[in-house]
């Protein structure tokens, strides 16, 4: 058969590796594999379809991005999208689709399977965001550079006095913050899922002065809401095709940064990692994963199923259905929430 993989959503370290994954198991299963380029963008239109050899795979392990490209098109916006995409396929002679996404791109491929072309998804957000799974590609390696920030941030932090605000990426959710802030050692996380107050910040931070602690290190993800910053937070409402409102573009590291300086008189300085989060070599664990759950789904995908997805699951690969990974946001749990809080 001729297996077709595409990457969509936002890149993420990683996706190299399965990209290899998929089409070295299916070369080696005798198979023949063709990557679309750009994500469902390209199965809107013609020419963007190419066959991959098995050296056009090699060597791209440690790359970061991908090397078929990606975008946010959304064909289930497209009148007639998913029947185009069908067709636009099977004229390349397509007979099964590996979309490597995260819920955004996984829940086309949910209808793809649903409108009967045979689709088997690949998990990949730095997010960290999809149900079910335990691993999806590219978050360990934001966490490795939150991580190495908060640490190159701590020495200049402390040799100034200041409070330093930290914001990273993770949409609606506060995996890449808190994971990546109990690596580094934020001295305060402040994410989607718990909700905390400018006056509950600037307390934390007089409470650290009066126990000598002259530097405060607070990670802030860039949906998190501070009531009293909503105002100047909640300007950017642009949005994806996708209908995500681009949080960046909200500011909110920088509004907490002004308002703790404002309110506090301690010299306060804004990082924002932003897509640095998203780029450079996978980590070995973003590597294998990848490559574990890329040969998978082309073996998934070469056995006739369909609507199905390899995750990770009490540390194994598990094979769960695709609309079960998108059907809800994961998000971070209390009980991890709560660790944080032993280090505040
Ligand atoms: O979903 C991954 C992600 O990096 C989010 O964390 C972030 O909100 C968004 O993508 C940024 O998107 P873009 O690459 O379009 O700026």
């Amino acid at each position: 058969m001729r297996i077709g993989i595409l990457t969509g959503g936002g890149d993420a370290p990683g996706l190299n590796a399965a990209i290899r994954g998929v089409a070295r198991r299916a070369f080696q299963l005798g198979h023949r594999v063709s990557g679309v380029q750009n994500g469902w963008a390209g199965c809107l239109e013609d020419g963007m379809i190419d066959e991959l050899s098995p050296e056009g795979v090699r060597g791209i392990l440690p790359l970061g991005g991908t090397i078929l490209g990606t975008s946010r098109t959304n064909p289930l916006k497209v009148k007639d999208g998913v029947a185009t995409v069908i067709r636009v396929l099977r004229r390349n002679g397509i007979d099964g689709i590996v979309p490597i996404g995260g819920d955004d791109t996984l829940s086309v491929a949910a209808a793809m399977h649903e409108a009967g072309f045979p689709t088997v998804g690949v998990p990949k957000t730095i997010d960290n965001d999809l149900s079910l799974t335990e691993f999806c590609i590219g978050f360990d390696t934001a966490v490795g550079v939150v991580t190495e920030a908060l640490d190159r941030l701590h020495t200049t932090a402390s040799a100034h006095h200041r409070v330093m605000v930290v914001e990273v990426m993770g949409r609606d959710t506060g995996w890449v913050a808190l994971v990546g802030g109990l690596a580094g050692g934020a001295d305060l996380i402040v994410i989607p899922e718990f909700e905390l107050t400018l006056r509950e910040v600037v307390g934390h931070l007089y409470r650290r002065r009066g126990d000598g602690k002259l530097f405060s290190i607070i990670v802030i993800a860039e949906g998190a809401h501070i009531p009293e910053l909503e105002e100047e937070a909640g300007a950017g409402q642009e949005k994806d095709a996708f209908g995500h409102v681009q949080l960046a573009k909200r500011g909110i590291g920088d509004a907490l940064a002004r308002r703790v300086e404002r309110e506090t008189g301690f010299e306060t300085r804004v990082t924002v990692l932003g897509h640095l989060q998203r780029g450079g070599s996978p980590t070995p664990t973003d590597r294998i994963w990848a490559t574990r759950l890329g040969v998978r789904a082309a073996e998934l995908i070469a056995e006739g199923q369909s609507g199905v997805i390899p995750i990770r699951r009490n540390g194994e690969v598990d094979i769960v259905p695709l609309a079960d990974v998108v059907k809800e946001t994961r998000r971070v749990p209390k009980e991890l929430y709560d660790l944080s809080k032993v280090f505040e």
